[in-house]
């Protein structure tokens, strides 16, 4: 890593040091909403898309140049992974990710091989042509969380309640630990892939983890995530934790030993520092929804977050989940530069 791109404010903000200004970065900043990726992705499926070098970097970048962000996200999806090892899935449109023969069963379980590098070189050779094009932007690799991986394994596809999901968590517990076991080798590898080829921070997005409760996460997630966490420690980049509805579970997810907590739009940031504990940085935590008022609106709630998030040790300013297809790209802009600005020291 160069010596500009460890200095960056981006970086500097996730291991808790001084920053010129608050970094930003939006979830799901490269998407629907701009319509310059509309463009590209005229004619090419999300999964072939996110196998296509060139398709890849070229949306990864639309968001940076366009609002001079302090990150980027890679262009990929959770679920790339599973595709890559044989799991019979897509990405339908307006719905998400949709398995073919969901996994139920020790047999669909024992089908989850392990995750090689040989079998996403896209990945690896797309992270290394980013890593040259953004030159002093660092770049954030992800993988989904166990728990959410799962969801849309046992589901079959999105879902509102995760049924299957936690009959088989509670009920064949046994099943559940071996399946979390396997995803959990998976997603250590595609994430170690994404460092080796370049990538200056992780972030795991646990999106659905926020439907059990502490004590169940305690039992039949933390021991996985804190696996993944600790399997990276040695690549010395920042780990980010996310997940969605998890007011309650910050505490315990601040013990899973990411450095830096992503927090949703339901629980100011403050009072999230004081949940999470110390010696940890946070991510967050702007309604998405705040995007599609109008601007005299957005502003003084976007300074609310910059000044809770002055509580935290360090503060990486998002929103608190991904972009809305809907939001106008010119809000993002704005916000970007009223962030920059407002937090400059
Ligand atoms: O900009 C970014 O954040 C980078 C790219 C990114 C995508 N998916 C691209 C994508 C990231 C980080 C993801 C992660 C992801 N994928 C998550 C975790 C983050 C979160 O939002 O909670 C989840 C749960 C998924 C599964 C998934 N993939 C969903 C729910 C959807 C949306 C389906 C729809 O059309 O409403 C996808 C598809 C997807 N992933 C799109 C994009 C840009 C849209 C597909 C398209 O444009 O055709």
């Amino acid at each position: 890593m160069t010596a500009h791109l460890a200095d960056s404010a981006f970086l500097r903000a996730c291991r808790r040091e001084p920053v010129p200004h608050t970094p930003v970065w939006f979830m799901r900043q490269a998407g629907r909403s701009l319509p310059e990726y509309r463009r590209v992705r005229e004619g090419t499926s999300m999964l072939a898309a996110c196998a296509t070098p060139d398709l890849v970097v070229e949306i990864t970048m639309q968001p940076v140049r366009r609002y001079s962000t302090d990150a980027a996200i890679f262009f990929s999806d959770i679920v790339v992974p599973l595709k890559a090892i044989g799991v019979d899935l897509d990405i339908t449109p307006g719905v998400g990710p949709v398995v073919g023969s969901p996994v139920r069963d020790a047999s669909g379980i024992a089908a989850l091989r392990p995750l090689e590098p040989s079998d996403v070189p896209y990945v690896t050779e797309s992270v290394q042509a980013l890593v040259k094009e953004l030159d002093r932007v660092p770049l954030i690799g992800f993988a989904g969380g166990p728990f959410t991986l799962a969801s849309y394994l046992i589901e079959g596809g999105p879902s509102k309640n995760h049924d299957r999901t936690k009959a088989m968590m509670y009920g064949a517990p046994e099943l559940w630990h071996e399946l979390m076991d396997r995803l959990t080798a998976i997603t250590l590898a595609f994430l170690r892939i994404q460092v080796a080829a370049g990538a200056s921070a992780i972030q795991l997005f646990d999106s659905w983890v926020g439907a059990v409760a502490p004590v169940d996460y305690r039992a039949y997630v933390l021991p996985h995530t804190s696996r993944i966490f600790a399997g990276l420690a040695d690549l010395g980049v920042p780990r980010i934790h996310f997940g969605v509805g998890t007011g309650e579970l910050l505490g315990v997810m601040g013990e899973a030993g990411a450095d830096v907590v992503g927090v949703d739009w339901r629980v100011p940031l403050d009072e999230a520092a004081l949940r999470v504990g110390p010696g940890k940085a946070l991510q967050g935590n702007l309604d998405p929804a705040v995007l599609l008022a109008p601007w005299d609106v957005v502003e003084p709630r976007a300074r609310d977050v910059l000044e809770r998030g002055r509580v935290a040790e360090g503060h990486v300013f998002n929103l608190g989940h991904g972009v809305l297809p809907s939001t106008d790209p010119d809000q993002l802009a704005r916000l970007t530069d009223f962030v920059h600005e407002a937090s400059a020291r």
